[in-house]
């Protein structure tokens, strides 16, 4: 009887082990990422090579989706200072999007949203002038202040898809994203309005994330999201480079 316990204790634990969703490091050029239900069960981690010492960033991504309800969240940047250190959401019900730095959130009116269209956005945020920017699909926001001017600092845990409402915590049904997120790039600079241009036209030169890199990325994927080619899922358009 003794035995026969420790044999269903084994295959439990190797159950739990083998279900544990694993690091990987893949180049994911011409890959999307799909987020196909709305559970807090799917999200995706990037592991960076370094923590965190920035003085400045900027966050690049496209995404596809149709959510034209709740607050779907694309990027999410956590730090042990700041649960929203840097994270990017989608308002549906009001069509802003939102950037928040340091925990301190704005909102961006007038920059495009599409349904099942791909959409190209940047955020920058610089800790010396504390002012941020937004750039959707080639169309320039107003620069707003936001947040104390302090660097991005520590260990970040940064995802896709779902929103942190604690470092490296829970996920909230409300703003999980549903769609396609590809090309994600972090750089620990401001970018320039031409940089941004040729990442927005998915030329095959853009800059790549020195921070995190799409095409050289660590990353670990759950639930029931994955990794497709983004030429099966979508139709050719300009941003498949
Ligand atoms: C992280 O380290 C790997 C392995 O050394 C390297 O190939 C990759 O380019 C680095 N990533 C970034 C974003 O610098």
């Amino acid at each position: 009887m003794k035995s026969l316990a420790l044999y269903v204790f084994f295959i439990v634990l190797c159950g739990l082990v083998l279900s544990q969703p694993k690091k990987d490091r893949k180049c994911l050029r011409g890959k999307v990422i799909t987020f196909p239900d709305v559970t807090t069960d799917n999200w995706v981690k990037l592991h960076p090579n370094e923590s965190m010492d920035l003085s400045a960033a900027t966050v690049c991504l496209r995404f596809y989706t149709e959510q034209m309800s709740f607050e779907p969240c694309l990027f999410s940047l956590a730090t042990p200072s700041y649960t929203a250190d840097f994270s990017l959401n989608w308002l549906s019900s009001i069509r802003q999007y939102k950037m928040t730095i340091h925990s301190s959130a704005l909102q961006f009116d007038g920059l495009t949203f599409n349904t099942n269209q791909w959409i190209s956005m940047c955020a920058t945020w610089d800790a010396n002038s504390g002012l941020a920017q937004m750039f959707v699909n080639e169309v320039a926001s107003i620069k707003k202040a936001v947040a104390s001017k302090v660097p991005f600092k520590g260990d970040p845990v940064i995802t896709l898809g779902q929103c942190q409402s604690q470092y490296d915590g829970e996920f909230h049904q409300h703003h999980v994203f549903t769609g396609f997120i590809a090309d994600v790039h972090v750089h620990g600079q401001v970018l320039t309005t031409r940089q941004i241009k040729t990442y927005m036209e998915a030329k095959t030169k853009y800059k790549l994330g020195d921070y995190i890199n799409w095409h050289n990325l660590m990353y670990t994927i759950a639930g029931s999201a994955q990794v497709e080619e983004k030429h099966q899922v979508t139709f050719y358009s300009k941003e498949e480079l």
